[in-house]
């Protein structure tokens, strides 16, 4: 889609709670900072989504192989608890507006900060989501190329499930769309 002004809604000109199926037309980009706008969607909105969220990753230097990407408006740096409490926050913000029966695809990775690890489960089992699935992205190349482990090659997409009646499992795929297996393998783009 080529965004244009037409495209585009600016948090701050929206002022009621609701964002309707009305207000998003055919297709809208809206700026602003995530919660603020979710707490402006109205419940049981949306069938699927995706995201690429902050990773708290510091703005630690990267090895050569990678350049290290800093944000134009935020800083990538909060203290661990305020993070995975934000997640949590998010997360659970995007449950609400998605309707029973809808997914949520999110994008994370396994993260080491002096010698703890970071798992993303350790804040999704906080959330109301059902995990369906954990996806190994295979991205077939390092971010960070110290040596203290083996090269983190990897992250994880989690395919998050909003039951319809607490029926947790859910409906089951054609099998043409489960041969594609839990192991995706894709270069990201640079
Ligand atoms: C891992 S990046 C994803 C980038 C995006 N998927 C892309 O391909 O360009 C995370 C993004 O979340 C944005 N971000 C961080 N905190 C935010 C907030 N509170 N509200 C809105 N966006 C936020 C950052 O500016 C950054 O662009």
């Amino acid at each position: 889609m080529n965004i244009t002004n037409e495209h585009l809604l600016k948090e701050s000109s929206l002022h009621s709670k609701q964002i309707t199926n009305d207000t998003l037309g055919e297709g809208k980009l809206i700026e602003g900072d995530t919660l603020s706008v979710l707490s402006k969607v109205d419940d049981d909105l949306i069938n699927v989504g995706i995201t690429s969220p902050p990773y708290n990753k510091q703005e630690k230097q990267k090895g050569w192989l990678v350049k290290n990407v800093v944000y134009d408006v935020y800083k990538d740096v909060v203290p661990e608890p305020e993070y995975q409490e934000n997640q949590v926050n998010v997360l659970d913000e995007i449950f609400r507006v998605t309707a029973p029966g809808g997914s949520f695809f999110y994008n994370h990775k396994i993260r080491w900060d002096r010698g703890n690890m970071y798992h993303p489960m350790d804040w999704l089992r906080k959330t109301m989501w059902t995990v369906k699935q954990e996806i190994i992205w295979d991205r077939m190349i390092a971010g960070n190329i110290r040596g203290w482990r083996f090269w983190q090659v990897e992250e994880r997409i989690y395919w998050l499930y909003k039951p319809i009646d607490n029926q947790l499992i859910g409906k089951e795929l054609r099998s043409c769309d489960a041969k594609m297996t839990s192991i995706w393998r894709g270069v990201p783009e640079r």
